[in-house]
């Protein structure tokens, strides 16, 4: 028997917050020194917190769910209030608001969350029964992807190959993300860092940035709905793909293990396919 060296982590690039601190270094490794140091640096401000509700991140998010072709999502008129209701129910740091803000400038990126986070609700009200599970599912969704904006743009964009260093940044975003909203709760583990951490990992581990066997259940709805919201959405470097063949590769998905085939279900039934679930329960 043999066991895996576990690999030392670290940032590959100076990691500045929305306020302009630099709260990791290019090499910093990240480990439970640095997350104590991190919060004695975050301790230094007042923290606000802001209700998304008066916010244009809300309006957005409305947009969104009006728009004809993402009727599906609602199953009936009283999805739709459910969903505004939590929403309406957020409040995040006044530094995270600053972040979303900010997330804008990068279009697909602020979107394709915002989607998500639409997506991530209504399988929610699905698969939670509490209104905490629900609120902690749908903050961290809009919260998840803070990190990916680190990544500079032309490697977001890249049509091509992504050589080995810009791999790497894509590959290491989920943990700038953690690191951000560890600064921004000012608390260590706090639920939205660890799920952000924890959004690109699979249930087989062969995902990032741990490459750990995912267990946490709002990632992994997180993980599900970002998927299926990239494949149906066009990029520089592939066309945009019809809901079945989104929904065909999360199948192989949850053959190979590596998606929840419960979460999975849900998707697949509110996307109205004809297709029969992989697993015959829906
Ligand atoms: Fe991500």
């Amino acid at each position: 028997m043999f066991f895996r060296k576990k690999a030392k982590e670290i940032v590959s690039l100076n990691l500045t917050a929305i306020d302009q601190k630099v709260i990791a270094r290019k090499n910093q490794e990240i480990d439970a020194e640095f997350f104590e140091n991190l919060l004695q640096m975050a301790a230094v401000k007042e923290q606000k917190m802001q209700a998304i509700v008066d916010l244009p991140v809300y309006q957005h998010l409305q947009l969104i769910l009006e728009k004809p072709e993402n009727r599906y999502l609602l199953k009936s008129a009283g999805t739709k209030k459910q969903l505004e209701d939590y929403l309406s129910a957020i409040s995040l740091p006044e530094l995270v608001i600053k972040e979303l803000n900010w997330m804008q400038r990068f279009e697909y990126v602020y979107y394709h969350t915002l989607a998500v986070t639409l997506l991530v609700g209504v399988v929610s009200l699905e698969v939670f029964t509490g209104r905490d599970e629900r609120l902690l599912a749908i903050g961290a969704a809009l919260t998840h992807d803070l990190g990916i904006t680190r990544v500079p743009r032309v490697i977001l964009e890249k049509p091509g190959r992504l050589d080995e260093y810009e791999y790497r940044l894509i590959r290491e975003h989920p943990n700038y993300s953690c690191i951000l909203l560890t600064y921004y709760f000012r608390e260590m583990e706090h639920a939205f860092a660890q799920t952000a951490v924890a959004h690109h990992e699979d249930g087989l581990g062969t995902g990032y940035p741990k490459g750990v066997i995912q267990e946490n259940p709002t990632a992994q709805i997180i993980r599900l709905c970002d998927i299926y919201d990239a494949l149906k959405t066009a990029r520089p470097f592939r066309p945009a793909m019809s809901t079945e063949k989104a929904l065909d590769i999360l199948a192989e998905e949850v053959a190979a293990g590596k998606v929840n085939a419960l979460y999975f279900d849900i998707l697949h039934s509110l996307a109205g396919s004809q297709k029969s679930s992989v697993t015959g329960v829906s």
